[in-house]
């Protein structure tokens, strides 16, 4: 067990996680979609801490968190397709999965060998000013323990890791409250996982819609597994009331123990869904009911996060 320091989202904190990185340490850090837990993604010992501060099973390839676009063309083979979806969703919440440059330098535990990289340009300011502060290319995945519901606060991330990780930088809730979207580049474009960009945008930018990864050939991201974001309690969806052992998540206009959203807005409901299930989760309840919730848009990331809680465990 370590110690872990809850930082400040001020100048003091952000060059106190900045200086924890450059020592190789893990900080988890907020983004505009969930907490990450970042290390030196050119470190191969700091990268390794990261698959066992999760308690990961196996070594899954990372996300790569820069400044700006122009940080990542040093480490992916930039293309006018990955121009156009940066130039309109960066900074923000979608992940480009491109070809890794042979002169990249980064630890290979985060390509997991793979020969291309995820990388992203989050929003959020404080995500923005550790890595302005930090300099590098930093590898983050969800700061929960594998498995886990993904953490959208500080709090949810020191229920989870306390003790294993150095420092968390406490930046208040995450505004989008859900992964980003993660299109793959290598060839056509590939949907890889829903998130925070609606993918009818990402196909109306690209003029045609990204093949849906149904059947992923070489990797299984962890987004795509079947069981996954897990609560301990069992998840019944589109249910329209909760049995006597469950409580229950509404949408809309529903009695409910926690709506995710009364008027029924996506943005919200996103917002909302990974800090409700936590809230929900700890009150111990057998199961947890869930409200129907509209397949467009944010839906979509929603209903896939949901139907991976709900899976049979392993
Ligand atoms: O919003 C997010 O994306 C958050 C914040 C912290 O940025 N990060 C996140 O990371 O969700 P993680 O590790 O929980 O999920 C990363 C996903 C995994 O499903 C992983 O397999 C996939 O990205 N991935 C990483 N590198 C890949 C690659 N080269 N090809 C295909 N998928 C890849
Ligand atoms: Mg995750």
């Amino acid at each position: 067990m370590i110690k872990t320091e809850l930082l400040d989202p001020d100048e003091a904190g952000i060059t106190r996680a900045a200086g924890l990185l450059a020592d190789g340490a893990l900080v988890a850090f907020p983004t505009e979609t969930v907490y990450g837990l970042g290390a030196d993604a050119r470190n191969n010992l700091a990268v390794a801490r990261i698959f066992e501060a999760k308690g990961r099973p196996r070594f899954n390839p990372l996300i790569v968190h820069v400044a700006s676009a122009d940080k990542a063309r040093a480490y992916v083979a930039w293309s006018d397709q990955a121009e156009a979806l940066a130039d309109a969703f960066w900074p923000g919440p979608l992940t480009l999965v491109l070809p890794l440059r042979a002169d990249a330098g980064l630890s290979d535990l985060v390509t997991a060998g793979l020969p291309s990289l995820a990388i992203r340009v989050p929003a959020h300011p404080l995500a923005h000013k550790l890595l302005g502060a930090f300099g590098g290319p930093v590898a983050a995945p969800s700061a929960n323990p594998s498995g886990r519901i993904s953490p959208t606060t500080a709090q949810h991330v020191i229920a989870g890791l306390d003790g294993r990780i150095a420092a968390i930088l406490d930046g208040g809730p995450c505004p989008v409250g859900l992964e980003s979207t993660i299109i793959g580049l290598t060839g056509a474009p590939r949907l890889l996982r829903h998130g925070g960009v609606p993918v009818e945008q990402i196909a109306a930018l690209l003029g045609a819609d990204p093949v849906q990864d149904t059947a992923p050939q070489t990797l299984i991201a962890p987004g795509q597994m079947e069981s996954h974001y897990a609560p301990a309690a069992r998840l019944r969806l589109n249910a329209t009331a909760a049995r006597p052992d469950e409580v229950m998540l509404g949408f809309g206009e529903v009695e409910c123990n926690l709506n995710l959203s009364p008027l029924a807005d996506l943005t919200e409901a996103a917002a909302n869904l990974f800090p409700h299930l936590h809230s929900l989760d700890a009150l111990g309840m057998a199961g947890i009911a869930v409200a129907p919730i509209p397949e467009r848009g944010l839906g979509r990331a929603i209903n896939d996060r949901l139907k991976r809680a709900a899976a049979p465990r392993p």
